[in-house]
């Protein structure tokens, strides 16, 4: 047998399966009520729309281009229209700063290929996206707790990256809805960050996934649209934004983007060229068919749908749950974070929630650059029904308050 390890390079070291997703590759058995998977619910995807885009793609003279190679830079008019959607919220820019990925999920891969040298720190929020944590890996480097209250001086940051042997590169974070709390940074800490970066002098990357998952509220503005206000346009701007079309159209077409400055967009591109080339034209072309055609109505579908889903699960959790476990009220997005009280143990927790009460949730101590914070659960609403989120609920209160008195 080869020692693979001596041969995988050193980035390979920090690429590991994790526990979790073992777990969760349990949850096949049909009689298992999931709040794991932060997934869109397929009753929801607009497949007919799609399939009428797919048709008239095939019966026209574009299929020779739409099966070709095409530009790195992603479909022209598909980045016309997200040019015009992202203006709706205050991003004034033009299609050539919109790049084309395979997914937002490629877009963290090259921005941490694009900004992070080996030692360099990200910040990130506490918790965090576990798989922005997964493609910054990679590139080897430390991460810090990007404080978003404006309780730590650009000094303390330096200070740290500096302990370890690199700059401070980036602030990564979601601003709406985030995955993993649902939570939204209101529009004070948007502006003490913009503040941060520029004392630091380091970009943003804002992570949009959720954008158009609000369900009420007031919507506050993109943090890139803030930073467009402030210096007058978006070349100036160091702040990254990424969208995507999973969790609005659907996610297995693999189209997200990226929106930033020149200079920014002329590195993705090159990076694309090596990496893929270019994201599926045909795909790129059938997001562009169905948005322009059913966007907006596709939104107003699913909104409907999981705003009805977080209020099932506020009201179960409001019902069920014992008083020293506390949670998240998002306004929306896909998930509701759980605390339970000190020393409880999410991973023990959901081993004995899927033997006993076959529940499934996700631990939350993964969303957190140092591990920490076992005591917390990720909960998605997005695909279980109002009954079965009651029931789920209500079998996972019993667990907690079991563990918590044998606890005591
Ligand atoms: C916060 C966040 N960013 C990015 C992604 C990646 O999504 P995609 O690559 O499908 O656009 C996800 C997926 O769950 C996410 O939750």
């Amino acid at each position: 047998m080869l020692d693979w390890e001596q041969i995988f390079a050193t980035r390979s070291s920090r690429m590991r399966a994790s526990e979790i997703r073992e777990l969760l590759k349990l949850l096949d058995q049909p009689d298992i009520i999931s709040f794991a998977g932060g997934i869109p619910d397929p009753a929801l995807f607009p497949d007919v729309a799609f399939k009428e885009a797919y048709s008239d793609i095939f019966s026209s003279a574009q299929v020779g281009s739409a099966l070709q190679y095409s530009v790195s830079e992603g479909y022209k008019p598909l980045r016309e229209w997200i040019a015009r959607d992202v203006a709706k919220i205050g991003i004034d820019c033009t299609p050539d700063n919109v790049f084309i990925t395979s997914g937002s999920q490629q877009a963290l891969d090259y921005l941490g290929k694009l900004f992070l040298s080996p030692n360099d720190t990200a910040l990130v929020t506490w918790p965090t996206y576990l798989g922005a944590l997964s493609a910054f890996n990679a590139y080897e480097p430390n991460y810090d707790q990007l404080s978003l209250n404006g309780n730590r001086t650009p000094e303390a940051y330096r200070d740290t990256a500096a302990k370890t042997g690199g700059a401070v590169k980036f602030a990564y974070l979601s601003a709406d809805f985030s995955n993993p709390t649902g939570e939204t940074i209101d529009l004070a800490a948007r502006e003490r960050l913009l503040a941060l970066a520029d004392e630091l002098d380091i970009a943003i990357l804002e992570d949009a996934a959720y954008q158009h998952l609000r369900y009420d509220g007031e919507a506050i503005p993109p943090i890139m649209a803030l930073d467009i206000a402030r210096r007058g346009g978006i070349e100036n701007t160091r702040t990254i934004y990424s969208g995507s079309f999973s969790k609005t159209l659907a996610p297995g077409l693999r189209v997200g983007f990226v929106v930033a400055a020149m200079p920014v967009i002329r590195k993705l591109v090159l990076m694309k060229q090596a990496a893929d080339l270019h994201s599926s034209t045909i795909n790129q072309i059938a997001i562009e068919h169905v948005a322009s055609r059913g966007f907006d109505a596709q939104v107003a579908k699913i909104r409907a749908v999981y705003s009805k889903r977080r209020d099932a699960m506020l009201a179960a959790l409001d019902k069920y749950m014992p008083k020293n476990a506390t949670w998240t009220r998002p306004e929306g997005g896909m998930f509701v974070w759980v605390t339970l009280p000190e020393g409880m143990d999410g991973a023990e927790l959901l081993a004995k929630s899927i033997a006993t009460e076959k529940v499934a949730f996700v631990p939350g101590k993964a969303f957190y650059a140092d591990g920490s914070n076992a005591n917390t659960l990720r909960m998605s609403f997005s695909c279980a029904d109002e009954a079965m989120i009651d029931e789920g609920i209500k079998r996972l209160g019993r667990l907690i308050s079991s563990a918590i008195r044998a606890a005591a």
